[in-house]
């Protein structure tokens, strides 16, 4: 063999692909909350009607004045760092999905990322409104595969009372405040993230969004009395599209990865409604035993559902488990991953 021919077999044997796992978690929802009772009293609706057109009973609200989304995602990390019992100064990125941040213009995450002593950290936030974590942990789960980061706190939070609008009930009786925050790392066993399936559409830009406080409608007295810096939506339009996307999404999953559905242990989906979750589910064809939420508790918390759901139930994840994660929201932004639970 000459000199400048590469044995490539050589290279592939030598060269061991990183896995990126979950290996901590943690999560914070404020103990204030608004009852469907409590909305019968602010806009013309009733808890039978809510219960059974979203399976929302409460949603947390960060009450407290000076306190925003970034108090949401110190807790969710602090809380993290205590039962991982890990030094935040080897913490290498903080990454915070949210769409509502502190400030516009200054990012959440490097006052995150200062707050918990994340001192060799550099931060920056993602905006992808309820799949804000599924592509945060694509985003993640690159830079340890890449072998350029050893420690990814990505965090998903959002403080939604800040944007709705508590005079009309097609929003106020869904959203509420939240954080999880997982840890991201090399993976020391054969699990871990194992695929993703993203997709976004301007085209539905309009049907979900906060309309003024950006570049197109910088907030004006029309803007503020037009009620813009509020979030709107086109219910019927969203339920739907998120429906067939999330299936569609979760279905490539399956196919690509050969799944066989008994095999799939959870389904952690983005909890919006839950019709939507059912629906989902249902056109899958997957086991409702097998579909988490705990939309009941905490209604939609945007990019905080899904680490909310991992918080709640971490205890009964077992190595191994082959789950499932799909979201879908503003954007349009939607998707679905797999992954192996890496810890008992
Ligand atoms: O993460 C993405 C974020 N957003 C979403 O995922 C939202 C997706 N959409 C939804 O969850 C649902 O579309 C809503 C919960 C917003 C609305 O549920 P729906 O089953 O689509 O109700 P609808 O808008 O079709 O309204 C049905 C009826 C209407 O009355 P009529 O015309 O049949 O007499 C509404 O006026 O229910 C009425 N209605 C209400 N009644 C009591 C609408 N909102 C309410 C309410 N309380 N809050």
């Amino acid at each position: 063999m000459s000199n400048d021919i590469i044995d490539v077999s050589m290279i592939s044997n030598n060269t061991k692909k990183i896995k990126a796992a979950i290996t901590a978690i943690g999560g914070y929802v404020p103990e204030d909350f608004i009852s469907n009772k409590d909305l019968e009293k602010m806009v013309d609706t009733n808890d039978e009607w809510i219960t059974a057109r979203t399976g929302i009973k409460k949603r947390r609200i960060l009450k407290e004045k000076g306190k925003a989304t970034s108090y949401l995602a110190i807790k969710a990390a602090n809380d993290l760092i205590k039962k991982k019992k890990l030094e935040p100064d080897t913490i290498d990125l903080v990454i915070v999905s949210t769409i509502t941040p502190d400030f516009h213009g200054a990012s959440t995450s490097p006052t995150v990322a200062s707050q918990i002593n994340a001192s060799n950290a550099y931060a920056f936030d993602i905006n992808a409104a309820c799949s804000g974590f599924l592509y945060g942990m694509s985003t993640a789960t690159s830079y340890i595969e890449s072998g350029r980061y050893k420690k990814v706190l990505l965090i998903g939070a959002d403080m939604m009372s800040s944007i709705v609008d508590y005079t009309d009930r097609s929003t106020s009786i869904l959203f509420g405040d939240g954080a999880g925050a997982v840890l991201i790392e090399p993976s020391k066993n054969e699990f871990g993230w194992e695929d993703e399936f993203l997709r976004s559409d301007g085209v539905g830009a309009d049907w979900l969004k906060i309309k003024a406080g950006g570049s197109l409608y910088p907030t004006s007295k029309e803007t503020f009395e037009k009620k813009w810096h509020y979030i709107t939506q086109d219910g019927k339009t969203v339920f739907k599209s998120a429906v067939s996307e999330m299936a569609n999404a979760t279905e490539q999953i399956i196919i690509r990865n050969k799944l066989d559905r008994n095999d799939i242990k959870y389904l952690l989906p983005h909890q919006a409604n839950k019709r939507i979750i059912d629906a989902t589910a249902e056109k899958i064809n997957l086991d409702k035993n097998k579909v988490l939420m705990n939309i009941e508790e905490y209604g939609n918390t945007t990019a905080a559902t899904i680490p909310l759901l991992m918080h709640d139930y971490e205890s009964n994840f077992k190595k191994g488990d082959k789950i499932i994660l799909a979201a879908f929201g503003a954007g349009l932004t939607w998707g679905a991953a797999y992954l192996t639970w890496a810890y008992n």
